[in-house]
């Protein structure tokens, strides 16, 4: 079972998808890179065995400004655990990446007190069937409050409209979940992952696109004290047990 910190008026973010290669390191790296550059020094904590974000902060030059890395995945003493998961005293946020598969206990202890989730999606049909899997489980068994509005899907490597991406939208839209970016398939983030940098520290000619889809996703996590407040006036799906059951069959049947 995992385990993961408690602290006051942490901004505690989740990228989860249990879908491999959906692109969590990736949204990871380079939120934590965007907000080192504001003048933060943000934490990351990796929680997945391949280690991928540690190994990115590995590669970050110790010129670059600081990102805290606390690595999750690596098995200590019981004892001793606590210690290990401490985020420093002056940390304000906290950016969790998960493993590719987590049970619904993990899944829980993942999302709880964090203020956004964030799920990665691809634009193949496995990719979506795979993320509203994975949204059903947050609302149906993490019990994602809908009017916290803390949920919102990322969709990563997109070339163009495909009709599986337009199923994605007409689903999430029934579910009033936004995709609050939309990154396109580009070597910038393979590249900038190479060198331990967000392609927010890129030559910016370069990067234009791909930097502004970055803080689109900044300024909706930003503004977690404020979807939190607004929340309140939305109905919310699983306070509807008849439209969550919907959903996850739906999903269940494959007309996702
Ligand atoms: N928008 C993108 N354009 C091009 N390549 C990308 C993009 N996003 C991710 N990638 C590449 O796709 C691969 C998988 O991405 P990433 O490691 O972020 O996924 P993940 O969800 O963390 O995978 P895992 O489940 O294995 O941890 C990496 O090589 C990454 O560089
Ligand atoms: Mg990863």
């Amino acid at each position: 079972m995992l385990i993961t910190p408690r602290q006051e008026n942490l901004n505690k973010i989740v990228i989860l998808n249990p879908k491999g290669g959906c692109g969590k390191s990736t949204l990871a790296t380079n939120l934590a890179a965007c907000y080192a550059v504001r003048g933060e020094t943000p934490a990351v904590m990796d929680y997945d065995p391949q280690g991928s974000t540690m190994a990115w902060l590995d590669r970050r030059a110790a010129d670059l400004p600081a990102i805290h890395g606390i690595a999750a995945f690596k098995k200590t003493m019981q004892a001793t655990r606590s210690w290990q998961l401490r985020v420093p005293n002056n940390t304000s946020t906290l950016l969790i990446d998960s493993p590719a598969s987590i049970d619904h206990d993990d899944l829980r202890e993942l999302t709880r007190d964090s203020t956004s989730i964030l799920v990665p999606v691809l634009p193949s049909s496995m990719d979506i069937h795979a993320a509203s899997r994975c949204i059903a489980d947050l609302l149906l068994v993490a019990k994602v409050d809908r009017r916290d509005r803390k949920l919102a899907v990322v969709a990563n490597r997109t070339r163009k409209r495909t009709k599986s991406f337009a199923k994605l939208m007409r689903f999430l839209d029934s579910l009033g979940i936004p995709i609050i970016a939309v990154l396109r398939d580009s070597q910038n983030f393979v590249r900038s992952a190479e060198q331990g940098l967000g392609v927010c520290e890129m030559p910016p000619s370069k990067v234009k696109p791909d930097v502004e889809q970055i803080e689109r996703i900044v300024r909706w996590l930003d503004d977690w004290p404020d979807r939190k407040r607004d929340s309140t006036s939305t109905t919310a799906v699983n306070k509807r047990p008849g439209v969550a059951r919907t959903l996850l069959n739906r999903v269940q049947f494959g007309s996702v």
